[in-house]
């Protein structure tokens, strides 16, 4: 089976040149807002998960089409995921078993609105009842809307290049805000909607994968009587930047007019990126990939901040791995106090609480997670205590689930899923971060 790391196939370049043409007590004390930061009693301790990567049998979404397409870059469809549409109750039970107070999942677009203008009432009642099943779990419900996936007919219309794609979203947003009601904890508007940037930055494009790609779309473009095909992530990233905070903007004013008092944000893929050399070309970075989203993060209530690693960055751009450095299932150093310096600098760059929506590593030896996680946790404390206003930390994932490119095979997650009986385990190092979260929440 081919494995694919996503972020070597982001890094594999743009297609918009070829493709995609621009058309035009836990949970119940959170606090109320002060003075517009969105705060938090007590501390989020959470676990998170997303939509198309747990569920299973997404089959209106874009991503679905492309995973069955010819060619394809997926090492796998992702089929019945980990059969969480059906078995939510049993994730938030377990959520709640490991000492946790939040659960993040996202809500699949596709399932909410199949076809252009189609609302499924049903969809929205089942995430409403997983709010309201999180809440009498004691668990507070951070609810992600663009977690990467759309419904394939957006994509087919030219996804977030079409001009009426903010408006699009944003009633998208409405619409889910108003149904799930009172009980949501935080909205995430958009998942990492810098993840191409950042993979893309200072790299050059393999031109198999980046050929692969482009028929990829053009292929689920015809499977959809379109000429077009083109979704979040994919397609010319810089071009993207503008359209997805218009977005973005157009969905946090169409929130708060149904609830003034809910906190929105996005998140933001950040390593640790550090400077080597005197001429590091780091700031060049940092303008390129998280600037224009920090710039906009300023108007939200909170930023999410999701770290997997460090990134080294010479005179030439970004360095390889140092040699002989521990490395994840993904190829990453395994570098867990990175999540300790990306809080401070996404602090410092907005003047938001920070919530780490993401943090974790891909290990099929779960006494490495059993390592990562006390170490990861300890400088995100750290950072609290110097005064960095962080409201929580959710680890990635809560369960092994469907890595997109690379298919089954990295395993993210605090449990594990029998991929034949979906039958969940947990893991050693979950009762570690259980361990902790119950040290700090009883302080
Ligand atoms: C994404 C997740 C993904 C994780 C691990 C993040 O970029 O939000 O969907 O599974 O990284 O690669």
């Amino acid at each position: 089976m081919r494995s694919l790391n996503r972020r070597a196939v982001l890094a594999a370049g743009t297609l918009a040149a070829t493709f995609a043409p621009r058309a035009g007590a836990a949970a119940t004390a959170v606090a109320p807002l002060r003075d517009g930061h969105a705060s938090a009693t007590p501390f989020l301790w959470g676990a998170a998960t997303a939509g198309h990567q747990v569920e299973g049998n997404n089959v209106a979404s874009d991503i679905w089409l492309l995973e069955q397409i010819k060619p394809t870059l997926f090492s796998e469809p992702s089929g019945d995921a980990c059969d969480s549409f059906e078995r939510w109750r049993e994730d938030i039970e377990i959520v709640q078993s490991l000492n946790l107070n939040t659960y993040r999942f996202s809500v699949e677009w596709s399932r909410i609105e199949p076809a252009e203008g189609q609302v499924s009432l049903s969809a929205l009642d089942h995430y409403r009842r997983m709010v309201l099943a999180c809440r009498e779990a004691g668990l507070a419900p951070i609810v992600t809307l663009s977690h990467f996936t759309s419904p394939r007919w957006f994509a087919a219309k030219g996804g977030w290049f079409h001009p009426d794609a903010p408006t699009v979203f944003a009633r998208h947003a409405e619409r889910v805000i108003r149904h799930l009601g009172e009980s949501v904890s935080h909205v995430i508007t958009f998942n990492e909607p810098n993840l191409q940037l950042l993979g893309e930055w200072g790299r050059t494009p393999d031109p198999a994968v980046r050929q692969t790609m482009t028929d990829m779309l053009a292929a689920a473009a015809k499977a959809s009587g379109s000429d077009r095909f083109s979704l979040m992530n994919t397609g010319d990233a810089a071009a993207m930047v503008a359209p997805v905070l218009e977005a973005h903007r157009q969905a946090r004013q169409a929130i708060k007019g149904v609830r003034p008092d809910l906190p929105v944000g996005m998140t933001l893929a950040i390593p640790d990126d550090q400077a080597v050399g005197p001429d590091s070309r780091i700031e060049e970075k940092r303008a390129t990939v998280y600037a224009p989203f920090f710039v906009e993060a300023r108007q939200d209530d909170f930023l999410g901040v999701q770290t997997y690693s460090r990134s080294l960055i010479g005179a030439e751009g970004p360095l390889p791995v140092p040699e002989g450095a521990e490395r994840t299932q993904m190829g990453d150093e395994f570098y867990p106090q990175a999540i300790g310096a990306s809080i401070r600098y996404a602090h410092a760059q907005t003047g938001r609480p920070i919530l780490v929506t993401e943090n974790g590593l891909a290990t099929q030896d779960d006494t490495v997670r059993a390592r990562f996680i006390p170490a990861a946790t300890a400088a995100v404390l750290a950072a609290r205590d110097e005064g960095v206003p962080v409201i929580g930390y959710l680890h990635w994932s809560l369960l092994d689930n469907f890595e997109w490119f690379s298919g089954y095979g990295p395993k993210f997650g605090l449990v594990s899923v029998d991929r034949a009986t979906f039958k969940r385990t947990i893991k050693p190092s979950a009762q570690i971060l259980a361990r902790i979260a119950r040290s700090d929440l009883s302080r």
